[in-house]
């Protein structure tokens, strides 16, 4: 005998349709089990009596959020030297925490770019499993880069032999690496092709791994079926990375026009992460952050929003990654104002988070926009986000999966 499906309604002013821009107002979103089955204007249509309905008059309804460049298990207050305290075990736990607070924003999915002990991994296992909350996770495992580069860690000096795990240099040596990072279940190749902020003794302007490298990595994701990130803040990595053919440029700080035209041929996502120096020149020195870091970070802070701004301009694809982890976990939503005030319109910030997220995923069939048949990742704001993107800052409802993970109504 078959189980009988569970029905779950909700009546809200609006749903918005990510594809199209248009609201669908009043509206109804019926979900069985974990998928929609049907969403548009209330209908009279008879549901099953023992339907929960759920009112959310004064409430406009939306896909569940992407954040594209999350790192879960790194505690925003820890940074630097504090971090060589922290077990991988620790970051593990650590990571718990921020799942539920990164559901709890109502992202209900992200991409995880880089985690020491595959930490990501497991819980990303544990969340799918069940025993604890939190949204879907893509995981990278270990970040590939360069000796000495922004993936490695340079903190200590050379009679302590610390290089993290993802350091491969040469073009097999990266090609082993991830296949190394897949066997041990990545979704996703992250890997650094310049200098970075919060890296001792890189200089985010530099490249890191030749074009040979870089070509070597993405060929040996491509073939295997993963995609590929590269966090870039110089012109010649974001360029070198982009001919090399990664799917995403991370941070993409310093852009020429070059740069623009190859990513728009290419159809290159950029992911750029422009909340985050808000956080870093505020609190950074408090949470460890090197002085050369802030440094680093004054120079890159504002020209990443000129970039960001030109880049949303010229009709680059664009998906919503905020690094979070240098940032609290939870404050995720705050991005999407900046969004708007460099350049994008409310629609495409919040496209940028949900469709756009989903394609560059190859998940689009089934997540990204709130269609009949896709899973049923939901998530209820006050007002219209489209007349006020703040709103997106609170989010009293979400469901994940068909399952209500978050209630405040
Ligand atoms: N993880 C990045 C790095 O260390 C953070 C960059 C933050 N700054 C920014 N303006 N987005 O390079």
């Amino acid at each position: 005998t078959q189980a009988l499906a569970e029905t779950l309604v909700l009546n809200a002013d609006a749903a918005l349709d990510v594809k199209s821009g248009k609201l669908i107002t009043p509206a109804t979103l019926i979900i069985e089990d974990n998928r929609i089955v049907s969403i548009g204007k209330p209908t009279k249509k008879a549901l099953p009596a023992d339907a929960k309905v759920i009112d959310l008059s004064g409430h406009t309804l939306l896909p569940g959020l992407f954040d594209m460049h999350v790192h879960l298990t790194s505690d925003a207050h820890v940074h630097g030297y504090k971090r060589l305290q922290r077990t991988t075990q620790r970051a593990a736990i650590t990571g718990v925490m921020n799942a539920r607070r990164t559901l709890d924003a109502g992202f209900t999915s992200v991409r995880n770019l880089g985690a020491a002990g595959y930490a990501d991994i497991a819980l990303r296992d544990a969340i799918y499993d069940g025993d604890v909350p939190g949204p879907r996770i893509f995981a990278a495992g270990p970040s590939l880069g360069i000796t000495g580069g922004h993936c490695d860690n340079n903190l200590l000096t050379h009679e302590h032999k610390v290089v993290a795990e993802g350091v491969a240099d040469g073009p097999w040596a990266v090609r082993a690496k991830v296949r190394e990072n897949i066997k041990y279940g990545a979704d996703v190749i992250k890997y650094c092709a310049t200098g970075g902020v919060l890296s001792k003794g890189t200089k985010v302007g530099a490249q890191q791994y030749s074009l040979e490298e870089m070509q070597a990595l993405v060929d040996e994701a491509h073939l295997r079926g993963l995609t590929v990130a590269a966090h870039a803040h110089g012109t010649e990595g974001i360029k070198s990375a982009i001919k090399a053919g990664v799917d995403s440029v991370e941070h993409v700080s310093f852009l020429d026009d070059d740069a623009i035209l190859l990513a728009k041929k290419q159809g290159t996502y950029f992911s750029m992460d422009i909340y985050n120096t808000e956080y870093i020149l505020s609190e950074g020195e408090k949470a460890g952050i090197l002085a050369e870091s802030l440094d680093k970070e004054r120079v890159v802070g504002g020209t990443q929003r000129e970039s960001f701004r030109r880049a949303v301009k010229a009709g680059v694809n664009m998906v919503f990654g905020s690094d979070a982890g240098v940032y609290p976990h939870g404050d995720n939503g705050k991005q999407f104002s900046r969004m708007v005030k460099f350049g994008m319109s409310e629609l495409q910030a919040l496209q940028a988070a949900t469709i756009n997220a989903a394609t560059l995923l190859k998940r689009a069939d089934q997540l990204g926009s709130l269609d009949a048949g896709k899973l049923a990742d939901v998530i209820a704001v006050k007002g219209n986000p489209l007349k006020d993107i703040s709103t997106m800052e609170n989010v009293p409802l979400v469901i994940k999966d068909g399952k209500i993970e978050v209630n405040k109504l």
